[in-house]
């Protein structure tokens, strides 16, 4: 092989390389925005990730069901439940109580309104409430209910204003947000115990 033709394709071999050198770092730049997009939703969605669950049943054979699932926010945590069973539309009360236990007939088993800073009875929009009072849920005439809210003075996470472990009453009656210290609801119907998610 002549002496200029090796130098030529010595020559042809750098600026192949220059050329893939340059190139390789434009490709890999190139992901870069599109990672940096992405990257934000699961950031934000993070916080709301821990959730605790109670089932209520009423007493037997009164077809009372429901459930109501907690989701820890930046500020407490909010809430959505659902009440089936009921024989007709009416407001009714709807509380967490003390203890998670609900193995007495009545449903007395889970003591009075969640109450961990010891304040007087309140409506859910009250800054004086029980950290338990969740207010009433409205029932319409196929005996369906829900409600949905949030509060500060409750949390999944552990602590003094946790609701894992707790007790859930829908009573009979319709709570008036302002007798002590139970809003004077009457019975209670249904009794569910928070369970944590993880
Ligand atoms: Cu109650
Ligand atoms: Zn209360």
């Amino acid at each position: 092989m002549p002496r200029h033709r090796s130098f030529l394709v010595l020559l042809s071999l750098v600026a192949l390389v220059t050329l893939l050198g340059c190139g390789s770092p434009e490709s890999a730049d190139e992901p870069e925005p599109v990672a940096a997009v992405v990257e934000p939703p699961p950031v934000a969605a993070a916080p709301a990730t821990a959730t605790a669950t109670a089932a209520l049943s009423g007493h037997e054979g009164s077809g009372i069901s429901g459930t109501i699932t907690f989701t820890e926010t930046a500020e407490g945590a909010s809430y959505e439940a659902h009440i089936n069973g009921l024989s007709g539309a009416g407001s009714h009360g709807f509380h967490i109580h003390q203890t998670g236990d609900c193995s007495s007939d009545d449903f007395k088993s889970a003591g009075g309104h969640f109450n961990p800073a010891d304040t007087l009875h309140g409506a859910p929009t009250d800054d004086e409430r029980h950290a338990g009072d969740l207010g009433n849920i409205e029932v319409d005439e196929s005996g369906h209910g829900s409600l949905l809210g949030s509060s500060n003075l409750i949390t999944v996470g552990a602590g003094a204003n946790s609701v894992v472990g707790r007790g859930i009453i829908l009573h009979e009656g319709t709570d008036d947000l302002v007798s002590q210290p139970t809003g004077a609801a009457g019975a209670r119907l249904a009794c569910g115990v928070v369970q944590g998610d993880s």
